[in-house]
This record gives C-alpha cells, structure tokens and sequence, in this order.
C-alpha cells in the first residue's frame, strides 16, 4: 500500500529502478554495492529511515534511467534480504521482484581469513558462506568458519567498486 506521506517527500520516478524496503540506514551502502557515486547523470532519491509497517524503519533508493544486473541485485540481497527491486516505465511498476538471500552464498565475497583454503590460488575452491543471522547481516565461512560481519561485506563491495 501506497504511504501518502512519503510522496510528499521523494516523488515517483518516470523509468528507472525503485529499490524499496531497505533496512534502515542502509540506504547509502546500497549505493555503494551499485556503484554509485553521485557524479553520474542519473537522477537519485534517497530517504532514510521512512516509517515502515513491516521493517519499523526503511530507506528506499529511487534511480532514474538505470536498471540493475542480477549480479548486482546478489549483491544487495546480503545487506538487504527483504529488499524490493521495482522496474518503472513511464511512471509504472512493471516488474517487482523481492531479493533472494541463498541459504549458502557461493562466489560473491571472498574470506578474510588469509589462510582459509578458499584463499589459496592453487586450490579451486569457490568461496561459500553460510548465513548466521539476516539482519543485520552475519555470514561464516563453510571451509574454515570464520564470521563475516555486515561491514566486512560493506567493505569489500565498495573497495570491489
Ligand atoms: N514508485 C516510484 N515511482 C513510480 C512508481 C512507484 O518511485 N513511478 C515507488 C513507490 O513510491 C514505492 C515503490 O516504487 O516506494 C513501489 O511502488 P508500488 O508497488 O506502487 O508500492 P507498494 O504497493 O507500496 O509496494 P510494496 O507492496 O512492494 O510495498
Ligand atoms: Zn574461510
């Protein structure tokens, strides 16, 4: 359901991406995981810490004129597993899709544990973690058990960026 009062403060976008149910505060680091700088030309509507029936607080990130890749959609999911990614053409909705959080998350973080096998170059070992808590977001490592922490996977994306 539509809050009226949140259109009052950030207003529809014509075509882009509405990223929607965000934990709250999050909402620059989704930023990151896309890239976002800000110097870009596109057009870009923050809130933070919006009333939410579901989540208490949310932030919504609306971008004009980009639409994601799944690898980038992976990658929001770990930070945001109840995110929402709306596709909106011309002022429309036309696809929504809520994010998906693996129960095992295979190849999108690497181990900080530098001598976790998953580290190794000569091992062919595809780096998977294994979910502890959502939100905010913990993670351990299936080979050597060491716990990823939200802003460890904050801190890899935006050096990855
Ligand atoms: N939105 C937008 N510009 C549009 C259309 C929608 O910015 N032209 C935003 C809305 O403000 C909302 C999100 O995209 O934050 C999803 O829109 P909609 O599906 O209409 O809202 P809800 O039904 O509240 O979504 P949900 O059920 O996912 O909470
Ligand atoms: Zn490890």
């Amino acid at each position: 359901m539509m809050n009226g009062s949140e259109e009052l403060i950030v207003r529809k976008i014509r075509e882009g991406t509405v990223i929607d149910h965000i934990p709250g505060g999050q909402a620059l680091n989704v930023l990151k995981i896309l890239g976002v700088s800000g110097e870009e030309d596109h057009t870009i509507a923050i809130m933070i810490n919006a009333e939410s029936r579901k989540l208490g607080k949310k932030d919504i990130v609306k971008i004009e004129g980009r639409e994601l890749a799944p690898s980038e959609v992976d990658r929001i999911a770990i930070i945001a597993p109840k995110a929402t990614i709306n596709t909106i053409k011309n002022y429309r909705v036309t696809k929504k899709m809520k994010v998906k959080l693996p129960g095992e998350i295979r190849g999108l973080l690497r181990c900080t544990n530098p001598n976790c096998i998953s580290n190794k170059p000569r091992e062919p070992v595809i780096p998977s973690f294994t979910v502890a808590s959502r939100t905010p977001t913990l993670l351990v490592c299936k080979y050597c058990g060491t716990y990823i922490s939200h802003d460890e996977v904050v801190a890899q994306y935006t050096l990855a960026s």
